[in-house]
């Protein structure tokens, strides 16, 4: 049996992707282990997910630290605390330090809900439909220095329609971050891609 690979999840909300991969995880799907799931919100739906599978849970709270930085300190000594390698951004609504980024080179993802390089940022389910695209979708990406700028693992493509809320469109493309952020994290865990320039190949 290959060693599972530790992976550390990063949230600050409902934690609908971080029940997507523990649910992975649990099929026999994902070769991996969360060793800790860590959130900068003390209520975070994530944490009570967590807790219903016995995974550890840790909150840091921003209040504690004058300093950003060593907010984020806290947050990588518990990562080393719990021999995490991989860390999986999963609705975290903080910007990454360098120094963490660098930390975990070509072993951090995020999930983002656009097809990427369009709509970065905040609130982009909204923007997308403001600005009238026929489709949008979610983004699996390395994180590097830049906001959602890292080298893209997987993506999937949505249908934008006439009738869509920000809502609709929101939940169709969630039901497609929860089938490509596992699968993308099995790819990257498991060694089956590599980075070359800001292409991701499949090896
Ligand atoms: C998702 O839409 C994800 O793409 C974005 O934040 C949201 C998190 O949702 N980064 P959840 O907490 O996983 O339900």
């Amino acid at each position: 049996m290959i060693n599972k690979a530790k992976l550390g999840v990063l949230v600050s909300g409902r934690g609908s992707n971080l029940q997507s991969i523990i649910d992975n995880i649990e099929k026999g799907k994902l070769n991996a282990e969360i060793a800790i799931v860590i959130s900068d919100v003390k209520d975070a739906y994530a944490l009570e997910r967590a807790r219903k599978h016995n995974i550890g849970t840790c909150f840091v709270s921003p209040k504690d630290f004058k300093a950003r930085s060593r907010f984020f300190d806290e947050i990588a000594k518990n990562l080393e605390d719990n021999n995490v390698e991989y860390v999986i951004l999963a609705g975290f609504m903080r910007i990454i330090p360098l120094s963490l980024i660098n930390a975990y080179k070509n072993k951090m993802l995020n999930i983002h809900p656009a097809l990427l390089p369009s709509f970065p940022g905040l609130g982009v389910q909204k923007k997308a439909l403001e600005y009238g695209v026929k489709y949008s979708g979610c983004t699996v990406h390395f994180v590097d220095k830049g906001c959602d700028t890292g080298p893209i693992v997987l993506q999937a493509v949505v249908p934008v329609l006439e009738d869509d809320t920000e809502e609709t469109l929101s939940q169709r493309i969630l039901k497609e971050e929860h089938r490509i952020y596992p699968e993308a994290i099995d790819l990257v865990i498991n060694g089956k891609v590599k980075i070359v320039g800001r292409k991701v190949i499949r090896k």
